[in-house]
């Protein structure tokens, strides 16, 4: 039956897909409400052949929704969201705040859907790069066995936010001019330093830890393990991330290192991509097909290719894997998690 919706965050890039993903999904949808800040009052959204204006994000909003899908940031979920499950809404929360709750599922329907079956209002959505990852390692690790992980990221702008995308795309024009990059927004909003991403790369996603990996790295490490291990501190499988921001306007790419239990060939291993939820596989060096950021944007799959073997290291790989990180890494990801709410009438 019907169900009431509404998108916290509504007029951001991740929220924009929330409302296009969720139009062409079979969820049937009595109401929609669009929320963001006090900023944005008014505007106006289409959503199958009906407008919707944005209104103030307060904990009266979601008095009578029945779905909630967020991304306005951490702090404005920790404020709002609660409010929203006491008024009996089910949250699929895009921003890191409960991801690390060992009473919040963190769900890539693809990987865990089974997790979903205890959720108790709250269902995070993880990290856009811990999810294409992940996508691309569980069917492996369910086949032979996954011991470590060593990841580098070629993150697009558009992860930190519809600003962060219109800054790259401004510092280009401005270094085409001839005139000096104005930052303000990157690596992170708030920093004591801020770097032109165009031309450039940014070795530094979201703050410092004291231990001098950032949380963006933090994060890919520790969800990896709640997702697969169900324990974000377990020792068996190893993670280990270096986070990078490039000079690309939407997709992610991420080059993997991976060990494996077992020694299965590279054809094996394609094979098992191959026939994955959620996996286009696209490698082929002779007819040079590998996934790119241009190709995979706009689309909900997850890419993989240049898939090789470690000759000097035994049940040692490495991937390349691409994805749209505002549909599969985000919006997507919570409609697919809302769809299998609505399916297995867990809502
Ligand atoms: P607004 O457009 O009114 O600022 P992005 O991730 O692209 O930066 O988007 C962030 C989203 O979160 C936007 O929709 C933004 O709305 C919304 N947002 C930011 N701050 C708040 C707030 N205090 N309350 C509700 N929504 C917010």
């Amino acid at each position: 039956s019907a169900i009431t919706v509404a998108i916290l965050g509504a007029t951001g890039a991740v929220g924009t897909r929330m409302i296009e993903q969720l139009e062409q999904s079979n969820i049937e949808v009595r109401d929609l409400r669009l929320l963001a800040s006090p900023r944005s009052v008014g505007k106006v959204q289409t959503f199958r052949g009906q407008e919707y204006e944005v209104s103030a994000a307060t904990p009266d909003s979601f008095i009578g929704v029945d779905l909630v899908l967020s991304s306005a940031g951490g702090s404005v979920s920790k404020k709002l969201i609660p409010h929203a499950v006491k008024n009996g809404a089910v949250c699929i929360d895009n921003t890191s705040a409960f991801r690390m709750d060992p009473e919040v599922p963190l769900v890539i329907p693809e990987v865990n859907s089974d997790d979903l079956d205890w959720h108790h209002g709250i269902i995070a959505n993880p990290n856009c790069s811990t999810i294409q990852m992940l996508v691309a390692l569980a069917p492996l690790d369910r086949k032979y066995g996954l011991n470590r992980i060593i990841v580098s990221t070629y993150q697009a702008a558009s992860g930190a936010g519809q600003s962060a995308w219109s800054e790259l795309l401004e510092e280009a024009r401005q270094h085409l001019d001839g005139q000096a990059e104005i930052a303000k927004i990157l690596p992170v909003s708030g920093a004591s330093h801020h770097y032109p991403l165009a031309f450039n790369l940014l070795p530094q996603i979201d703050v410092f830890e004291d231990n001098g990996y950032t949380h963006e790295e933090w994060k890919m490490i520790h969800e990896s393990k709640k997702i697969l291990r169900h324990d974000l501190n377990n020792s068996d499988l190893k993670v280990t991330a270096t986070c990078v921001r490039v000079p690309v306007p939407v997709g992610h790419g991420e080059s993997v290192y991976f060990e494996l239990e077992q020694n299965p060939s590279v054809p094996e291993i394609q094979t098992v991509l191959d026939q994955a939820d959620g996996i286009v596989l696209q490698d082929d060096p002779r007819t040079q097909l590998y996934p790119q950021p241009i190709t995979a944007e706009g689309h909900q799959s997850t890419f993989v290719g240049r898939i090789r073997a470690d000759a000097e290291n035994p049940g040692g790989y490495n991937l390349w894997v691409v994805s749209d990180n505002l549909l599969k890494g985000a919006a997507w990801n919570a409609v697919q998690i809302a769809e299998t709410l609505v399916q297995r009438e867990l809502l």
